[in-house]
């Protein structure tokens, strides 16, 4: 699947998941199925995996393995998914309680190489193309829906916060200035809008920040990522564990947050004996990095960081 996509952090992503050989795991990024394909190598009999993608794209990827379950969905359903799974337990007749049904549950966020690299999506600013920017092509609200008719202040608001884009104000400005001539369509339209804006020398990256922040806007990221760990953590059995490789500031803090204090914004909430509430405990204090020669391999690693926690065992949710 390296075409599709090469996956990052594949032995340690893995290792670091995979606590019983005949579990139940959840690979909630399939993209090319390189992760997933590694977590079904190391599984014995009795183990199984439940994969999700929201790009029908993924789907071709599947390989025959009737240990495999790929769900066509958004993962911030994930515990919609680990209820159904726990009804299908032998024995099971009510359900009250929380879905514990994974031994672990991986996340490797953000987009595929094969979305980038596919000029049509319109993920990348190297190709004039619809701004389209969709990871699945069912839901109805392209790039070029939010530069069209967000409010100026708005698409500030986007750039700065999910870009973390210099001039966020100015280039909002531009956009809006551009495309009361007419509208803006294709990612040409819009690297011309805001042109002046960007800097002599590195554009690119300038570039690079403004279409991630459009990007996570379209397909509602931010969203879907505290949804996801919220589900997650209920959809964990003890002892289990959440992986998740993030590609950005924004992201890593919402997970490293979550972990600490079970909600994304980091606020504490402690106990009657002074102890935060949290439903998962972080397994490594600090984020792993890919190492140099895998960098080396795959310029796509280079922001990548990965958390793993763990559901405690005395600690039950929604017992
Ligand atoms: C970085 S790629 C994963 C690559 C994969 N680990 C591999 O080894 O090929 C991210 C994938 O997750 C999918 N994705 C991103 N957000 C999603 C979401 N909220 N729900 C379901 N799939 C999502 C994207 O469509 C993309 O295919």
């Amino acid at each position: 699947m390296s075409e599709y996509h090469v996956p990052v952090m594949l032995d340690e992503s893995v290792t670091a998941l995979i606590t019983n050989p005949q579990g139940t795991y959840a690979d909630c990024t399939f993209g090319g199925g390189g992760h997933t394909a590694e977590i079904l190598s190391r599984l014995q009999d009795g183990g199984r995996v439940i994969a999700f993608d929201r790009d029908s794209d993924a789907l071709a990827n599947a390989p025959d393995d009737p240990r495999l379950t790929l769900v066509h969905n958004n993962f911030r359903f994930i515990e919609n998914y680990a209820e159904l799974l726990r009804r299908e337990e032998p024995g099971n007749t009510l359900f009250p309680g929380a879905p514990e049904v994974f031994d672990g549950i991986l996340a490797d966020l953000g987009v595929s190489s094969h979305q980038f690299d596919t000029a049509e999506r319109g993920f990348s600013f190297r190709y004039d193309a619809p701004l389209d920017m969709r990871m699945g092509r069912e839901s109805e609200t392209t790039a070029a829906d939010i530069v069209n008719t967000r409010s100026q202040e708005d698409l500030e608001r986007i750039l700065r916060l999910y870009g973390e884009v210099d001039g966020a104000r100015n280039i909002a400005r531009l956009i809006v200035a551009a495309r009361a001539v007419e509208p803006i369509r294709t990612t040409g339209d819009l690297d011309r809008a805001i042109e002046k804006a960007l800097p002599k020398t590195a554009a690119h990256k300038q570039l690079a920040k403004i279409y991630q922040a459009l990007r996570i806007e379209v397909n509602q990221e931010m969203r879907a990522l505290e949804k996801f760990l919220d589900g997650a953590a209920r959809s964990l059995k003890e002892g289990g564990r959440l992986v998740v490789i993030t590609y950005h500031s924004l992201e890593d803090r919402m997970v490293k947050n979550f972990i600490r204090t079970g909600n994304v914004e980091g606020k504490e909430e402690k106990d009657m004996y002074g102890r935060v509430h949290a439903p998962l405990a972080a397994v490594l204090r600090k984020p792993l990095t890919p190492g140099e020669e895998e960098i080396a391999g795959n310029t796509r690693a280079r922001s990548a960081k990965l958390r793993v926690a763990e559901k405690p065992m005395e600690r039950r949710t929604g017992a």
